[in-house]
């Protein structure tokens, strides 16, 4: 789940997720208190969003950063495109993969999706976006224009996806990974910035994505792609409670109990 939707900033309160830890916007003046009465800032988490004009000169202006995005992932090799329910092990597989390198916060924390659940919401109101590459080599990857690219190879390895979910608002991401194989070469950038692409095609305006703050490359990909940050989430712990006085008395307690 991502952050954005733990912690929607129209929502009342956060998702409670430790009853030592409480998630704040930066600005929230509560942070005053807390930080008054001994409590310490042990993680800190980032959300952001992307607004579409309309259309026109300034939707292109927007748009050119995704398509620079994809057009360079082609050049490079690689095909980005849609999936569907029936890619769903495959997600799940690849994200299986990415599992362990998710950095976790009190308020960013990712599950990797049960490929049953996963197909029935890319049925309803989440679409998936990938990268593949072909043989598994990268470096015999054809360009964008060659004939024999398979489109729908249900082996074709997937190297790269990205998640979103559609809601009233907005787009929201809900995760996004590159094989530990395919990393840095611009794969998560890519299929972030197809997904846009797609989304805005069919009318939407508004995308919104977050992560841990120590998730540089995250963060990067959806600054590179226009998202604008908005104020950080900080994962406040309360003080730990005073040891327990030693009990008068007890074994060993007294000088003359030897
Ligand atoms: C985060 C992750 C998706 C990035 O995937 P990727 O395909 O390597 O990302 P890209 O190649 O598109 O790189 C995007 C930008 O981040 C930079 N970057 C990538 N990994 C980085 C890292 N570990 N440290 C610093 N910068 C990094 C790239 O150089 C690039 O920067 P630029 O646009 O300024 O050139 C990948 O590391 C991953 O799967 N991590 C585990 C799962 C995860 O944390 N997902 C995100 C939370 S939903």
């Amino acid at each position: 789940m991502s952050i954005v939707e733990r912690l929607d900033p129209e929502s009342l309160e956060p998702e409670p997720v430790d009853p030592e830890i409480r998630v704040l916007r930066e600005d929230d003046p509560e942070t005053e208190v807390l930080r008054a009465a001994g409590w310490s800032v042990v993680a800190e988490s980032w959300g952001a969003r992307l607004h579409v004009p309309p259309d026109g000169v300034e939707q292109d202006a927007v748009l050119e950063a995704c398509l620079r995005a994809v057009d360079e992932a082609a050049r490079a090799g690689w095909r980005i495109e849609q999936l569907g329910p029936q890619d769903a092990v495959r997600i799940a597989d690849l994200d299986a993969d990415c599992a362990d390198d998710y950095p976790w916060t009190p308020a960013t924390g990712h599950d990797v999706p049960d490929p049953e659940d996963l197909g029935r919401r890319l049925r309803q109101d989440w679409s998936a976006f990938g990268a593949f590459r072909r043989d598994g080599d990268p470096d015999v990857a054809d360009g964008p224009d060659d004939a024999d690219w398979y489109d729908s190879d249900p082996d074709a390895p997937l190297s790269a996806v990205t998640v979103v979910s559609e809601h009233p608002d907005r787009v929201e991401t809900e995760f996004t990974a590159t094989h530990p194989d395919a990393r840095r070469r611009g794969l998560a950038t890519a299929v972030k910035a197809e997904s846009i692409l797609s989304l805005v095609a069919e009318g939407h305006r508004v995308f919104g994505t977050g992560g841990a703050a120590v998730n540089e490359g995250s963060l990067r990909a959806n600054l590179r792609l226009g998202y604008v940050l908005e104020p950080r989430w900080l994962s406040w712990r309360a003080p730990a409670p005073p040891a327990p006085a030693t009990a008068r008395g007890g074994p060993g307690s007294s000088p003359t109990a030897r």
